[in-house]
């Protein structure tokens, strides 16, 4: 059994805090949203349609993310080590990943593949198998995601300090990310940071957040790369 098996049906009350409470406001799935919008603002700034395109989330935890790009791609699937977590996910294939270094799926089957706040409870020994993983189910010229939370960010490392589900997580920079990416065969292509501004104040002044995604203080960060034919 897992951690996450062990902690999935408390999940989202082991998630509140007050700062994070207080930046979501009412609307709970404002990270999620966050991560789809850039996710999506990634694809229009390279003029792709993802229309065609196969989408996995490794580590997708209740499926949140799937389900809001569910109708952007032709095909979106998840993994995840937690069977706990996967089970109510409805109408999205989703697979357990027996082996936490194994990715179930076969070779070049995707062309996005992202993984959303699990590495920081991977071990640091660890995390290039799972990346040269997530290049093995990539296709030639597909891209890699990975979102972390941010270590330069004072108040998202108090977050994790005083949550119950993080008392695993080694948080990763940026860097790290980058070079897990090149030691796997994938070509960073672009970084940013976000998550400066709450749920209240992003709904108004949001355009601010793209003035300041090379700013190293977002709560969290993204690092897109693909991997190289
Ligand atoms: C903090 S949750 C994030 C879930 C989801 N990605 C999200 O953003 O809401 C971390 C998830 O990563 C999963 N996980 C941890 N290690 C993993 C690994 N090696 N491979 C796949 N999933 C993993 C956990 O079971 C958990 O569901």
């Amino acid at each position: 059994m897992t951690l996450f098996d062990q902690l999935s049906s408390s999940y989202q009350e082991l998630l509140r805090d007050p700062i994070r409470d207080r930046f979501t406001g009412p609307e709970p799935e404002f990270f999620h949203r966050r991560k789809r919008d850039l996710i999506r603002r990634f694809f229009r700034r390279r003029r792709l349609s993802t229309a065609g395109l196969r989408y996995l989330d490794v580590g997708c935890g209740k499926g949140e993310l799937l389900g809001l790009l569910q109708t952007d791609f032709a095909h979106v699937a998840g993994c995840d080590v937690s069977s706990a977590m996967i089970d109510e996910i409805c109408g999205i294939e989703t697979r357990v990943q027996d082996d936490p270094l194994r990715i179930p799926f076969g070779q070049a089957e995707f062309d996005l593949v992202t993984a959303v706040c699990v590495y920081h409870h991977v071990l640091p020994a660890a995390r290039r198998t799972l990346t040269r993983e997530a290049g093995r189910v990539l296709r030639p010229g597909g891209i890699f995601c990975m979102i972390e939370h941010n270590p330069f960010n004072p108040v998202t490392c108090l977050i994790v300090s005083r949550t119950s589900m993080d008392a695993d997580a080694i948080l990763l920079p940026p860097s790290e990310a980058r070079r897990l990416a090149l030691q796997s065969g994938l070509a960073p292509l672009e970084q940013e940071y976000f998550l400066y501004l709450p749920q209240a104040l992003y709904r108004y002044l949001g355009f601010m957040e793209t003035l300041l995604k090379k700013i190293p203080l977002g709560g969290q960060y993204a690092v897109f790369s693909t991997k190289c034919s």
